[in-house]
């Protein structure tokens, strides 16, 4: 099973780089995933491909209208077809929902663009997504973030072992790393890591693991004090 996912969209161009670069685009040439990407203006039924409207009630900005949308999703869902929406009010990604996502058939993700989606459209989507609590100008950034995260979990795409110790595997980051040369400006390499001992390089690593999952909760629990 290829796992397949359709992208729906008013600006394809953005998909460009980030499909033809690095391990998304090996993923694709090695047929380990299939994304395409559509632009939902084209199953607008009005003469002019108009895709939004004033909002009902008056207030900021565009609406996406309703039909181009169940039109674009009615065509490419399948029996085994999950729709997603990104939007900004959708349950936070995290690295539990890639992991699931890597293992679906079929993912039409809808990116939204202007003041958003007509309300009806949610009756015709399984689940709606964010990539977190701030605001984008559409759907498009946060569709390669969720396609970039499932698409190195699918098996093949990316070695095995680079998957078991890496940052949010049961909540915990990875450990740090060093390269050449031992010392870069007075900053040493620690001792640990050249000596060749396997066992204590393996606790260095445990323990700076803890260390910094506990620095990188903290930081987010600081944030949320500066709030009150
Ligand atoms: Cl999914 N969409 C938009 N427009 N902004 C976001 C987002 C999604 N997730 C976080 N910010």
């Amino acid at each position: 099973m290829v796992p397949k996912i359709d992208i729906l969209t008013l600006f394809p161009e953005m998909f460009e780089g980030f499909l033809n670069t690095s391990i998304i685009k090996r993923a694709l040439d090695n047929k380990l995933v299939e994304i395409n990407i559509h632009n939902f203006r084209e199953y607008s039924l009005d003469k002019h491909k108009k895709v939004d409207d004033y909002p009902y009630g008056g207030g900021a900005g565009m609406v996406l209208m309703c039909e181009p949308i169940f039109n674009a999703i009615e065509t490419l869902r399948r029996d085994n077809t999950k729709v997603i929406m990104l939007t900004p009010s959708g349950k936070t990604f995290n690295q539990k929902m890639a992991l699931e996502f890597s293992k679906l058939e079929h993912i039409i993700l809808l990116c939204g663009h202007y003041e958003g989606f007509d309300e009806r459209i949610k009756t015709i989507v399984d689940m709606e997504v964010s990539i977190g609590d701030y605001v984008l100008t559409g759907g498009e950034i946060p569709a390669m973030a969720i396609v970039d995260s499932l698409t190195r979990l699918i098996p093949g795409v990316i070695s095995s072992e680079s998957l078991v110790n890496e940052s949010w595997n049961d909540n915990i980051v990875d450990y740090p790393n060093y390269t050449r040369p031992e010392e870069f400006r007075g900053m040493k390499v620690p001792e640990v890591l050249l000596s060749g001992h396997h066992k204590n390089i393996s606790e260095f690593r445990d323990f700076e693991r803890k260390r910094l999952t506990e620095k990188s909760n903290m930081m987010n629990l600081e944030e949320v004090d500066n709030e009150k």
